[in-house]
């Protein structure tokens, strides 16, 4: 059973990439596609791309080219639900597009076709991943030596892995006040979001159009805010990609 593991960013994927055993480089649809062996499972490596269709694309393609049984997705986020910091992680429950609108024709958020707005995550990896992202904060002290404290958070911060609801859209939400009413309405509506992001929905769409196990953790790495823009590189460059690594490595052993 050959499990892919979907990167936002090069940062997570490069860190990955150094484990694998037997590693192939594969290019297909213009991307490339690490195949081998991590921690003694087949797995295929990608970039997912920024945007849903680029990561519907990629998602399709490890579908329909490599033949993945399922996929875990790693990257960052930005973080809308009371309480979800710089540093936390999320583990998602269930998606939403929080762009899509075919109002009237359909209710706001519902995705056409499929009568619902929220797809729901595999339960037993969203299990596994939690499990992994619990272990990887609390250990994030003294694992990596965390040296990054943004104004968000401090140095003494008490990282948190929440389970929840996230959020994907194409943009990037970086103003405060873009970003408390979009939580607002969606509150609203009954949807309360933890964090933002760019691809995860698409993802959990195609692999609900395949019917194979779909998971995704995503570090918060802003609060989708007006320093989001200067939060966001900061964080990547620093953090994101040892937390992805160390996830991906515990997931494998499970
Ligand atoms: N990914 C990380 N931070 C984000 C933000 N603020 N908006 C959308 N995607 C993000």
């Amino acid at each position: 059973m050959t499990t892919a593991i979907l990167s936002a960013l090069p940062e997570e994927q490069s860190s990955l990439v150094d484990h694998l055993l037997h590693p192939q480089r594969v290019m297909h649809a213009g991307r490339a596609f690490w195949l081998g062996d991590l921690q003694g499972r087949p797995v295929v490596l990608a970039l997912s791309g920024i945007g849903k269709v680029a990561a519907a694309t990629t998602a399709t393609a490890l579908i329909e080219r490599f033949g993945v049984a399922r996929i875990v997705f790693t990257g960052v986020a930005g973080g809308v639900g009371d309480g979800v910091n710089v540093g936390d992680v999320v583990v998602a429950q269930d998606y939403l597009q929080h762009d899509m609108d075919a109002s009237p024709l359909f209710p706001r958020w519902e995705v056409p076709g499929y009568a619902r707005s929220r797809l729901v995550c595999d339960t037993a990896l969203s299990a596994m991943l939690l499990e992994a992202a619990r272990a990887c904060v609390s250990g994030a002290r003294g694992q990596f030596g965390l040296k990054y404290a943004p104004q968000s958070t401090s140095e003494d911060a008490l990282h948190l892995a929440h389970h929840g609801l996230v959020a994907s859209g194409d943009r990037f939400v970086s103003a405060a006040e873009e970003s408390h009413r979009l939580r607002a309405m969606l509150l609203g509506a009954g949807h309360d979001v933890l964090a933002v992001e760019m691809e995860g929905a698409a993802v959990a769409q195609v692999c609900h159009d395949y019917g194979i196990p779909f998971a995704a953790v995503r570090t918060i790495s802003d609060r989708a805010d007006d320093t989001a823009h200067v939060d966001f590189p900061l964080f990547v460059q620093t953090v994101a990609s040892r937390y992805a690594e160390h996830m991906v490595l515990a997931l494998m052993h499970k």
